[in-house]
């Protein structure tokens, strides 16, 4: 049986992997230092899952966490653009050095594949869209930057010593166990909160920037997919649904879905923001053989449940 190492596995998108792994009745490790995660997000998984608290900017912790894993998932990141803007040191070691650290940890222990996940900010203010693995990456933030590296790193480890590696580009994720409670947190969990908790939703800039949303059941059923995909190794693909909103259209659907007529307070444009992002997703298609299974929508209704029920 296959064992997989799942970094950050206990923050929003790692534990909706973990769980899927869980259920699919593999093995798997969670590393994670609980900077941003929560032992919550494994609750239910106890007993489970093996949960390994520890900093991926230490190597030698690392690498008998990773000793005898099969697969490696690396989500473990600093992953605020605002963030990074304030604090790229931050940024630059977690991100930069501590995925160099899976890399090597990966290499030395026999790994046979690592997923990578990268980022649509690695596309910046690029004129062409949809967004398109060719482009030449143009980051806004450390944060970009760091992601663009991080792929490099990865593309590197694949050629020098042949460790099979796949970069992911996730778009905007969105979904349950998304923690809506930080200053850093994604904005739909923000906006969804708001909502929730009667209070009016801010928008940075004109509300006109637009992003592809994707539910995190779908990105997780991408990850997967890139863990067995044969001609994956190596590449940069973009996970996404090829469909933008603007974070207005976005507080309409939620006025529409909730039953409410929500005006939002708007303030001025964070540094280091993306104007424009939606994804091309035909390479995804044709080398993972993903489809986007749940829409905004429908993403966006769970998510309410969801947050409704933990939250409020
Ligand atoms: P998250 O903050 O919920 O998860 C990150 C996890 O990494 C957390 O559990 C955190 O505690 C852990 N972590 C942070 N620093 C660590 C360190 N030094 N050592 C060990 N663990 C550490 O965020 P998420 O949204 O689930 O993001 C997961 C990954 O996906 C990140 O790499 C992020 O950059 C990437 N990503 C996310 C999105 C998105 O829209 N959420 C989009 C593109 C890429
Ligand atoms: C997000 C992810 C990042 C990922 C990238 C991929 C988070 C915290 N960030 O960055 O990890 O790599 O997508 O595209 O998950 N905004 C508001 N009001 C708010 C919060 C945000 O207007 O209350 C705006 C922001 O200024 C931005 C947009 O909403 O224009 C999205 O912001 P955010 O959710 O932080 O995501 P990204 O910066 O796109």
């Amino acid at each position: 049986m296959a064992i997989t190492l799942v970094t950050g596995g206990a923050g929003f998108i790692g534990s909706n992997l973990v769980e899927r792994l869980v259920e699919r009745g593999e093995t798997v490790r969670v590393l994670d230092d609980f900077s941003t995660g929560n032992a919550e997000n494994l609750a239910g998984l106890a007993g489970r899952v093996t949960v390994h608290r520890g900093d991926i900017r230490n190597l030698d912790e690392m690498r008998p966490i990773i000793a005898g894993a099969n697969y490696v998932v690396h989500l473990a990141a600093s992953t605020s653009v605002a963030r990074s803007v304030s604090d790229p040191l931050t940024c630059n070691s977690v991100n930069i050095t501590g995925t160099l650290n899976v890399l090597l940890a990966a290499r030395d222990a026999g790994v046979k594949r690592v997923i990578f996940a990268a980022s649509a900010a690695a596309y910046g203010d690029h004129p062409q869209l949809p967004r398109v693995e060719t482009q030449e990456p143009c980051p806004l933030s450390p944060y970009a930057l760091s992601k663009v590296a991080g792929e490099y790193y990865c593309r590197l480890f694949w050629k020098l010593y042949g460790l099979e590696t796949v970069a992911l580009r996730f778009f905007n994720i969105f979904g349950p166990r998304q923690n809506p409670d930080s200053p850093y947190s994604g904005v739909l969990s923000t906006f969804i909160s708001s909502y929730l908790r009667g209070k009016t939703p801010a928008i940075f800039g004109d509300g006109e920037q637009s992003r592809d949303f994707t539910f995190v059941a779908n990105v997780v059923d991408a990850t997967l997919r890139a863990v067995a995909a044969p001609e994956a190794a190596g590449r940069v693909i973009n996970v996404g649904t090829g469909v933008p909103h603007t974070l207005n259209q976005t507080v309409a659907l939620l006025n529409k879905v909730l039953g409410r007529e929500v005006t939002p307070k708007y303030s001025p444009a964070r540094a280091g923001d993306v104007r424009y992002s939606h994804a091309k997703i035909d390479l995804a298609r044709s080398l993972l053989g993903y489809e986007p299974s749940v829409d905004f929508e429908e993403g966006l209704r769970r998510t309410i449940e969801w947050q409704r029920a933990a939250f409020i």
